[in-house]
């Protein structure tokens, strides 16, 4: 563990005193510098917090932007929910495999792209939804366009 986390971690709790409060951003601003949340991180963000493992690892878990392993420098996250997988979804994941020659859940080799699966990204209106990093993009017109404009530019 970091000695600057238990100073991170009281920071937390003095702006939010009930520990699963705390938790989010101090998830937070640790993955900022770390790039993910390890195993080991989450069991020291647990003691930190007084938290049970379990819990953590459930709420790390739960959120799309909580990393359990590295990323690339842009994580497109394509969303598989109802209204996205019937307005081509799968399509446009299979069309993103393809151009960046990765599966879903991989990195390419230069550590650029990440590509992710997200459940409804609530705009499901204006399916298909994809989010790269913090930017939504919707509707996407296609894996050419996303990658033009979100990756390539
Ligand atoms: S199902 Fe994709 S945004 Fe809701």
């Amino acid at each position: 563990m970091k000695p600057k986390w238990q100073v991170w971690a009281n920071e937390a709790k003095a702006e939010f005193p009930k520990a699963n409060s705390a938790l989010l951003p101090l998830l937070h601003r640790i993955q900022t510098e770390e790039g993910y949340l390890s195993e080991n991180t989450i069991n020291d963000v647990a003691e930190l917090l007084q938290l049970p493992v379990p819990y953590v690892e459930s709420v790390v878990s739960f959120y799309s932007l909580y990393f359990q392993k590295p990323v690339g420098k842009r994580v497109i996250h394509v969303c598989v929910g109802l209204s996205c997988a019937l307005n081509g979804s799968d399509q446009l994941m299979h069309h993103l495999e393809g151009k960046l020659g990765i599966q879903e859940g991989q990195t390419t080799q230069d550590g650029e792209v990440t590509l992710l699966e997200a459940e409804c990204l609530a705009a499901c209106d204006l399916a298909p939804v994809a989010q790269v990093n913090l930017r939504f993009v919707a509707p996407v017109e296609s894996a050419d366009a996303l990658l033009a404009k979100e990756v390539n530019s």
